[in-house]
Parts: structure tokens; C-alpha cells; sequence
């Protein structure tokens, strides 16, 4: 196993260039580490799981296990680019449950919300230690921990990711992106030939959208919090704003409020926008979208997903208001 600490000496991958010797590197270390053996990896979707999973698949091809959990709290078509890049562009030995009853089940009229992220990171290790166990033949796994996870958490993925592992599950680890930073993983990403929006996309948390479906989480709230959300998402990328926004995205409280359409009253939920700066997420700055463009996603979102009667835009910088909503 190598050292946990970044000699000083190591040139900073910026080019696609230094990706490549790196990529050479890791494969060749990869393959004395990993021999023929087998290789198990939570695939979430996210930067870093993505990357290792594309180096490892360079390197020994089926030998990576990759398996994806759907938790039923992704993004608008998360799941399926992972099917797309993964299984189908890559090949890739991968294994998609779709989990989705499970966790909504279990998170059904649960309002607290450290309460819901132990429900979730609970149930995702649950899930995916059946899975490890009903495979054969699994002697390492591999983890996208990175350089900043080693430096502020113990080399523990982010303390309340759900993409963390199970801590009991006994094999020897691939870690070959510990000793990279973000900038440098997103490189050696698209070297490798990830798709610019995997490898680019903002974060998003472990627990997914259910700490954005405020409250208790309902099916029919769900729903429509991922369709705005992912109008939001397409007009931020249609307007420039994709890759210049640190993090974007909608929230939906568990209230409603009256609305009239066809001359008929009814009650729709509100969606709120939340789009911030930041560098290190422990302080942030709001960005100042164009109106024209609030105005447009407000027509388009409350057009367009049921149940949603009005939009807010939330203008409150970290501190005092956290990034998230719960
Ligand atoms: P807050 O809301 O604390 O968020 O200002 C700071 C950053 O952390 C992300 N975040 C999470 N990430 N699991 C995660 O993996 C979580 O439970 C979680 N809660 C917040 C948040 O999206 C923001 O980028």
C-alpha cells in the first residue's frame, strides 16, 4: 500500500499530458496490487467514484466489480448516465439496483433531518454489503477517497457521505486518486474520456434530494422537486451558468400555498432556487442570476411540473443560511 502523504515533490496534474503519465502509473501499480483478482466499487456517479472506476477499468477490464445503488433520491437521468457511460461505453462489470422503495419506504414520514441522512447512509451500506456478499470472489475495494479527504477527515470519504463504505466489509483497498486533489481528478478524468458533464458536475450531497425534499419525503414531492430541478439545471447550462456557478439547485418545502389556474383556485408547493459561490463551502456568496432568466425558469417550472405554484429565489449567503436547507 502506498503512503498517505503527498511528497512534496509531486508535479500537480494539469494537462492532459501529466494525466497520462499519471494514468500509466496507477494502471501499472493497479495491476501489481491487484493481480487476477477481483475488485468491488460503490459507483455513485460522483467525480471520484467515476474516475477510479474508468482508471480501474483501464487497468484490469472485468476484473472491477462496479455497483451502483440508486437510492430513489438522484438527479434527473443520474442513474441512467451511469448505465450509459458505464455499462454500455466502457463495459463495465456493473451491477444497477434500483433501490428506490427501500429508502423511501423507510424514510416515510421522517421529518428530522440528521435523522434522514442516518437512514440513508445506513440503508446505502446495508444494501451494498448484501450485494458484496452475494458476489464471489472479491479480494479489494476500491475507493475514490482524495487527497482533501485524507487531509480533513481521517482518509474517511466526506464525514457524512453516503457514498462512504462499509466499514466492515474486510478486503484490502484501491485507493489510486488518494493523493490527488479535485482539480487534478477532474484531468486525469477527461483524459480518460469521461463525459465533460460527469466530470465537471457541481457537487451533490451523499443523501441526494431527499435533504432537498424539506420535511417528511412524499413520492408526489419528490417527483416534482427532480423535474424543476432539472429545468433549472438544462436553462443554468443553456445560459452559461453551468460551469461558472459552484453549486445550483431547487428545494421544496413541505407546505402549500394557493394558486389560480384556469380560473380555478388550488394549492401547489413552492420551488426555491438556491445558486451560491463558494471555494471551500464553509462560506458562500449568492450569484446573481439575471432576472430575465429567473423569470423564464419561474414560467417554465411552474408550467411544467405539477404540483408547483410559485418560485422563490433564496438570497441568503452561508453564513447565515447553510448551503442546503436542512
Ligand atoms: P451546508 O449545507 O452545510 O453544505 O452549507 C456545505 C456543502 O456540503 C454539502 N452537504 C453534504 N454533502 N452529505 C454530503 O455528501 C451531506 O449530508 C451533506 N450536507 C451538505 C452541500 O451540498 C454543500 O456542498
Amino acid at each position: 500500500m502506498t503512503s498517505n502523504v503527498r511528497p512534496d515533490t509531486m508535479v500537480r496534474i494539469t494537462t492532459p499530458e501529466l494525466a497520462k503519465a499519471f494514468i500509466e502509473e496507477q494502471v501499472a501499480a493497479v495491476r501489481a496490487q491487484v493481480g487476477d483478482k477481483k475488485v468491488l466499487l460503490a459507483l455513485s456517479g460522483g467525480v471520484d467514484s467515476s474516475v477510479v472506476a474508468a482508471l480501474l477499468i483501464r487497468a484490469i477490464g472485468k476484473q472491477l466489480v462496479c455497483v451502483h445503488v440508486n437510492h430513489g433520491l438522484m438527479r434527473k437521468g443520474e442513474s441512467e448516465q451511469v448505465i450509459d457511460v458505464f455499462g454500455k461505453n466502457l463495459d463495465a462489470n456493473l451491477i444497477y439496483i434500483d433501490a428506490t422503495d427501500r429508502f423511501l419506504d423507510l424514510l416515510a414520514g421522517v421529518t428530522d433531518p440528521e435523522r434522514k441522512r442516518k437512514i440513508i447512509g445506513g440503508e446505502f451500506i446495508k444494501v451494498f454489503a448484501e450485494e458484496a456478499s452475494k458476489l464471489e470472489g472479491i479480494s479489494f475495494l476500491a475507493q475514490g477517497t482524495i487527497y482533501p479527504d485524507i487531509l480533513e477527515s481521517d482518509g474517511v470519504k466526506a464525514h457524512h457521505n453516503v457514498g462512504g463504505l462499509p466499514e466492515d466489509l474486510n478486503f484490502e483497498l484501491v485507493e489510486p486518486v488518494k493523493l490527488l486533489f479535485k482539480d487534478e481528478v477532474r484531468v486525469v478524468g477527461e483524459t480518460l474520456g469521461l463525459p465533460h458533464s460527469m466530470v465537471y458536475r457541481q457537487p451533490f450531497p451523499g443523501p441526494g434530494l431527499g435533504v432537498r425534499c424539506l420535511g417528511a419525503i412524499t413520492r408526489d414531492r419528490l417527483h416534482a422537486l427532480r423535474e424543476a430541478d432539472a429545468i433549472l439545471r438544462e436553462e443554468f447550462d443553456k445560459n452559461g451558468l453551468a460551469g461558472k456557478v459552484w453549486q445550483y439547485f431547487i428545494a421544496v418545502p413541505d407546505m402549500k400555498s394557493t394558486g389560480v389556474r384556469d380560473g380555478k383556485r388550488y394549492e401547489g408547493w413552492p420551488a426555491i432556487i438556491r445558486a451560491v459561490n463558494t471555494t471551500d463551502a464553509m462560506t458562500a456568496t449568492i450569484e446573481e442570476v439575471p432576472y430575465s432568466l429567473l423569470h423564464h425558469i419561474t414560467d417554465r417550472i411552474t408550467h411544467e411540473v405539477s404540483g408547483i405554484n410559485r418560485v422563490l429565489m433564496d438570497l441568503t449567503p452561508k453564513p447565515v443560511g447553510t448551503i442546503e436547507w436542512e
